[in-house]
C-alpha cells in the first residue's frame, strides 16, 4: 500500500504534474541511495535508522546505532537517530515563564524536562510530504497548542537531503502559527566510524572548533556560565582521542560546546571533524547553530540494537547541534523564542570521505 502510494508519489513528480501526491502517514521505512552511499528514515519521530558509507577500500558499513525494526524506537530512552524537539536539552524544573505566563511541562528527567518531554517529536509519527530515493525525504509535523506543555501550534518540516557524492544535510524548520514559543530542534544520531557494530568510540579522534562551553551541575543544567575549555578535558580544538582523558571526567562527555563562529545566522561554520583509523572514516559537520551538545553515549546501557549486537556505553558518539540547553531559564543564553511571523531554521551538513 505505502510503496504504491510513494510510487505514484514519485511518478507525479517525475511528470511534474504539481505536489498533489497524498501524504504517507503509515508508518514507513524510507531509503535514500547514491551509488554507495545510502540512508535509511523511518517517519516514526523523523529518525535516521542506517547510514552506509565505504571505509578506506570501499567495504561498506552501516555508521549509526540503532534497532532492527521500527517498533525497537517506540518507548525507547536512547533516542537513537531521533529528531527531538519542541526543545531538545534539558529545561530545568520543567517549567518555563513566557510574556508572565508559567507554562509547565513534563518531568521525564530528575525533575526536568528532557528532548520535549514524555512524547516528544521523537515519539510521533510524521507525515511523508515528499521522497525521492536519489535525492531526499522531506517530513512534516503540526505540534498543536499546550503539546507537552509548550504554547501554540508549531508546523514542523524536516528535509533529509544528498548533496553531491558524499554529503548528508539536514534542514529542519519550523514556524508557530499563533503563539510565541521556544523552538530548539536536534538530530539525534549516535555514530560509529567503524560501524555500529564495531566496539567503543574511545580511539575516534575528534576535533571540535569550540572554544567555550557551558558548564553543566550534577542534573546536567547549565549553571548560566560560559567558560573556556582551555587545560581541561573538553579542549578538542586540536584533533585528540576522545578516550585520551576520559579518566578526568565523571563518566564521559556530555556537555554544550559554544562553536566559535558570528552568532545565530543562515550561514555554515565548521563544528565538528571525526576520524576513525582503523576505517579511514573521517566525518565533517557544518552547521549554522551556535551550539553543539558533544555526548558520547554515557547513559548507554546494554541495548540490543540492528543484527541483535549490543550497544553499551561510549559505543557511539553524538554530535547535537542546536541553541545552548535551559535556554528558556537563562539569561545569560541566546534566546530560543520564536514569534509568529519568524520561523527557525537549523541545517546540518556532513560530509563522509574515506582515506
Ligand atoms: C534500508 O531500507 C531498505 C528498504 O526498506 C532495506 O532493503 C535495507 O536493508 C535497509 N538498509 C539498512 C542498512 O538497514
Ligand atoms: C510500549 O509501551 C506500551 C505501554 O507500556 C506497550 O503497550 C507497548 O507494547 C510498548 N511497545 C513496544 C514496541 O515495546
Amino acid at each position: 500500500m505505502a510503496k504504491a502510494a510513494l510510487f505514484f508519489c514519485v511518478m507525479m513528480i517525475a511528470f511534474s504534474l504539481s505536489n498533489v501526491c497524498e501524504a504517507a502517514t503509515e508508518i514507513g521505512v524510507y531509503q535514500l541511495r547514491r551509488g554507495d552511499f545510502s540512508v535509511n528514515i523511518t517517519n516514526y519521530g523523523a529518525t535516521v535508522i542506517s547510514v552506509v558509507v565505504p571505509d578506506r577500500n570501499g567495504k561498506l558499513d552501516d555508521i549509526v546505532l540503532g534497532f532492527g525494526s521500527v517498533d525497537g524506537y517506540k518507548n525507547d530512552t536512547t533516542y537513537f537517530g531521533a529528531l527531538v524537539g519542541r526543545v531538545a536539552n534539558r529545561i530545568s524544573g520543567a517549567q518555563f515563564t513566557l510574556n508572565g505566563v508559567v507554562y509547565k511541562l513534563p518531568d521525564n528527567d530528575n525533575g526536568n524536562t528532557l528532548h520535549g518531554g514524555k512524547i516528544g517529536f521523537s515519539d510521533v509519527v510524521w507525515t511523508v510530504q515528499e521522497h525521492i530515493e536519489n535525492s531526499h525525504i522531506t517530513l512534516t509535523y503540526n505540534s498543536h497548542d499546550g503539546e507537552q506543555g509548550f504554547p501554540g501550534e508549531v508546523s514542523v518540516m524536516v528535509t533529509y537531503l544528498f548533496v553531491g557524492s558524499n554529503k548528508l544535510a539536514i534542514k529542519m524548520e519550523a514556524k508557530p502559527l499563533n503563539k510565541p514559543t521556544p523552538i530548539n530542534l536536534a538530530s539525534h544520531t549516535y555514530w560509529n566510524l567503524g560501524g555500529h557494530a564495531n566496539g567503543n568510540i574511545l580511539s575516534h579522534k575528534i576535533q571540535l572548533l569550540a572554544s567555550k562551553i557551558t558548564p553543566v551541575d550534577d542534573k546536567l543544567i547549565p549553571t548560566g556560565a560560559i567558560s573556556s575549555v582551555k587545560g581541561t578535558p573538553y579542549d578538542f580544538l586540536q584533533h585528540r582521542e576522545i578516550g585520551s582523558r576520559l579518566d578526568e571526567l565523571a563518566g564521559g562527555y556530555d556537555i554544550n560546546y559554544v562553536l566559535d563562529r558570528e552568532g545565530a545566522g543562515r550561514h555554515l561554520t565548521k563544528a565538528a571533524v571525526v576520524l576513525d583509523e582503523g576505517s579511514g572514516r573521517k566525518m565533517e559537520l557544518w552547521t549554522n547553530q551556535i551550539g553543539v551538545q558533544f555526548y558520547t553515549s554515557n547513559m548507554l546501557g546494554d541495548t540490543v540494537g540492528k543484527n541483535g549486537v549490543v550497544y553499551r556505553r561510549y559505543s557511539g558518539l553524538c554530535l547535537e547541534t542546536q541553541g545552548y540547553p535551559d535556554s528558556v531559564n537563562q539569561p545569560n543564553f541566546p534566546s530560543q523564542i520564536v514569534n509568529v511571523g519568524e520561523s527557525y531554521l537549523h541545517v546540518m551538513v556532513y560530509r563522509f570521505t574515506a582515506s
